[in-house]
């Protein structure tokens, strides 16, 4: 990537939805150095995720593995970034540490300028749970429950009055177009159903990210094309989302792809010409077809 486009991109990365008109001006007036730099700071200073020369090593009796390698990143708010990588490149223990699952084993970690590293695992379950909504590959979801009380779950660690919880997770149902199925159990639909309760569950605490290990995983092209479109009818919302994913043809749907290499970060591009999946899914078979 030559080094003018390189600085389209980063303002590109930089720059929330609204912010569009303020690239196309840095674009159109060819900025000086110093100006985007400027910008780039004002920006730095409104992200999401702010990580600095994060390493992690994990202890195995003798043995140590550097699973992350001095990586450095930022996410802005209304991103929606997908993360690559061969199979023990480090992708789950990055997301698991922007997720305050676990804590890098040095570096910084500023999740909406919080410096998470420097918290116990106390504050961090308190931030997790105020801030970050998770699905994963298995959709987790509790068997004999129906799909609401499924997604009203994590509301139950909060303070939120009964009341409230209902109407949140009934709103939360409504956002993954589940509003019909709230009685059903988990057995009762199908496999895509199913992870959009996951994703109405990872929402309704109303996080300022979602996250997401391999959401698409254990489901068929067309559900999982079903799911991006969640995902990017979300992000259009304004969520920010992190997704990693082993296939390119569904990291095309996120703005922006990270690729990890032996724990290190080795390509951050933006996504060109990136499709919608509800285009997509008109062109895919329908289980009736
Ligand atoms: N809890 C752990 N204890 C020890 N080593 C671990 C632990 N978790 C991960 N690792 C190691 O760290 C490295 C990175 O693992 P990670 O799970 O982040 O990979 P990944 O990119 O998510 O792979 P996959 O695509 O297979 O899910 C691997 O070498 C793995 O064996
Ligand atoms: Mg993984």
């Amino acid at each position: 990537m030559c080094g003018r486009w390189r600085q389209r991109v980063r303002l590109q990365a930089h720059c929330g939805a609204e912010d569009q008109g303020r690239e196309s001006f840095a674009q159109n007036r060819m900025l000086s150095t110093s100006q985007i730099e400027a910008l780039e700071t004002a920006a730095a200073a409104s992200a999401v995720i702010r990580v600095e020369d994060m390493h992690k090593y994990y202890e195995l009796g003798e043995t140590r593995v550097h699973a992350l390698r001095g990586v450095s990143a930022e996410i802005q708010r209304s991103e929606f970034l997908a993360i690559m990588g061969a199979s023990g490149s480090g992708k789950s223990t990055f997301m698991n540490i922007l997720g305050c699952l676990d804590r890098p084993s040095s570096g910084r970690y500023l999740l909406e300028a919080i410096d998470v590293s420097k918290h116990d695992k106390r504050a961090l379950a308190l931030i997790r749970n105020q801030k970050i909504g998770f699905v994963f590959q298995g959709f987790n979801l509790l068997a004999r429950t129906t799909a609401l009380e499924n997604t009203e779950l994590p509301t139950l660690y909060t303070k939120i009055e009964k009341a409230e919880r209902r109407k949140r997770a009934v709103e939360a149902l409504a956002m993954v177009g589940l509003a019909d199925r709230a009685e059903h159990y988990p057995s009762q639909m199908s496999g895509g159903q199913q992870q959009r309760v996951a994703v109405a569950r990872a929402l309704v605490n109303r996080p300022s990210i979602l996250l997401a290990d391999e959401p698409t995983g254990n489901l068929d092209s067309r559900t999982s094309v079903e799911i991006m479109e969640v995902f990017q009818d979300l992000n259009d919302k304004g969520l920010t989302i992190v997704m990693v994913t082993h296939e390119l043809d569904i990291a095309q749907f996120a703005k922006r792809v990270m690729v990890f290499r032996d724990g290190k970060l080795r390509k951050d591009d933006a996504v060109l010409n990136r499709p919608r999946a509800s285009e997509v899914l008109k062109t895919l078979p329908t289980l009736e077809d």
